[in-house]
């Protein structure tokens, strides 16, 4: 059985890369590593938690000394590296946060995995999981990424994750490391933390809060359904060619306003309030520090080489989330008050 280390697999998007890999390949005995931060919530893997072929490993990837040990431990095939802080908010007030996990903790993961695999490394494959959002923001409408477009992260986040993945070609430049890298637009979907635009709106509403929107609501980005991004994760994983970037996008643009003002729409519709009684909601708030103005992502090269399309449209993707949203508030509900922390203690204490 080939043993595949997933990190970060507790997230939004981590979490539906690990269902997707222990569900589609027995094959495989998928080891899920995460440190189960604010963001990490062990409820999203409730249906597969019990699967012969899933192992989970509570840890930190800024810890070097348990990294190795784990490695040393387990002869991973390959690496899917998932593990972030991802808020961009988040990481204008607390940038060093982003630093430690999204750089050193890269650098850590990096250099377990060489150490591990020095004797035959060329047999093995280092996943990194990356963001549109090295590439700076876009101006001209008729422009898109693209696996060339020079990077110019402008948060701490994106500046973070950028430098992630100049260590990862780094290493496949000067130790040969076999690598692949994916840079993803904005996913949404189930299980996507509150704290992002869409999850955030869906509770709001539901919760007859108000509804910020940053600055004028004029930023554009492009959506991608979570499973999506999960499925192209896959086709790389398998077919992507080592040492290349991939670049991953919905082709499917949205103004803040919008799409706040269609999610109104959608929840007037399924709540039975009257039209209009959402929207009302909507307040314009104090725009975040160097926002950037527009994310656009050219898939080009994802289909024509590997074959990938999204295969949901936006209508569509939307209505399944917000019904996910509606049918779940529990979820909601437990990392609102804070209560699904306690989730892991009640499974995992003792075993
Ligand atoms: P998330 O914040 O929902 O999940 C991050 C996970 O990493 C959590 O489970 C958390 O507990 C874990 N983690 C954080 N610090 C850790 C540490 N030091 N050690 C071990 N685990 C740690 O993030 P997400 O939105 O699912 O994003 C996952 C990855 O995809 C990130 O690398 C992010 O940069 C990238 N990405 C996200 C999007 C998006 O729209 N959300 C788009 C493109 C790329
Ligand atoms: O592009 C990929 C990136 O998308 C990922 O790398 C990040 O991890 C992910 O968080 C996301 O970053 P964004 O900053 O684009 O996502 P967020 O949901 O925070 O915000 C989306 C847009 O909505 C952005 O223009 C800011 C705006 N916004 C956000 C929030 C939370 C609001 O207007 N009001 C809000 O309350």
């Amino acid at each position: 059985m080939k043993k595949i280390l997933i990190t970060g697999g507790a997230g939004f998007i981590g979490s539906h890369v690990v269902r997707r890999f222990v569900t589609t390949y027995p094959e495989y005995h998928i080891f899920n590593l995460d440190a189960l931060t604010y963001a990490g919530n062990l409820e999203n893997l409730r249906d597969i938690e019990n699967s012969a072929n899933y192992t989970f490993v509570k840890g930190d990837i800024v810890d070097a000394v348990f990294l190795d040990e784990l490695f040393s431990e387990h002869d991973f095939y390959g690496v899917i590296h998932l593990a972030a802080e991802s808020h961009v908010d988040r990481s204008i007030t607390d940038p060093m946060a982003f630093v430690m996990t999204n750089v050193i903790g890269t650098a850590n993961l990096l250099n377990a995995a060489k150490k591990s695999w020095k004797d035959n490394l060329a047999e093995h494959l280092f996943y990194h999981v990356s963001t549109d959002e090295v590439y700076g923001e876009l101006h001209d409408p008729n422009e898109f990424f693209l696996e060339t477009t020079k990077y110019d992260p402008r948060s701490p986040y994106s500046a973070s994750k950028a430098s992630s993945d100049h260590l990862v070609r780094a290493y496949h430049n000067t130790y040969k490391m076999p690598v692949v890298i994916s840079n993803c637009s904005n996913n949404y979907g189930p299980n996507h933390f509150p704290e992002k635009l869409i999850p955030l709106m869906i509770n709001n509403i539901l919760n007859n809060k108000p509804l910020p929107v940053y600055g004028k609501g004029e930023n554009i980005r492009d959506w991608l359904f979570v499973e999506d991004h999960a499925r192209a994760i896959d086709v790389i994983f398998h077919k992507g060619k080592n040492g290349e970037t991939y670049n991953i996008g919905g082709h499917n643009e949205w103004k803040n306003i919008d799409l706040v003002k269609l999610l109104c729409q959608i929840m007037d519709e399924k709540l039975n309030r009257p039209e209009g009684t959402s929207a009302r909601l909507i307040h314009y708030v104090t725009d975040r520090a160097g926002h950037d103005l527009r994310y656009a992502i050219d898939a080009t090269k994802l289909k024509t080489e590997l074959g990938w399309v999204p295969s949901l449209q936006f209508a569509e993707g939307l209505e399944k989330t917000v019904n996910w949203y509606l049918a779940n508030q529990e979820w909601l509900d437990n990392i609102t008050s804070g209560a699904y922390s306690h989730y892991y203690e009640e499974m995992y204490d003792g075993r």
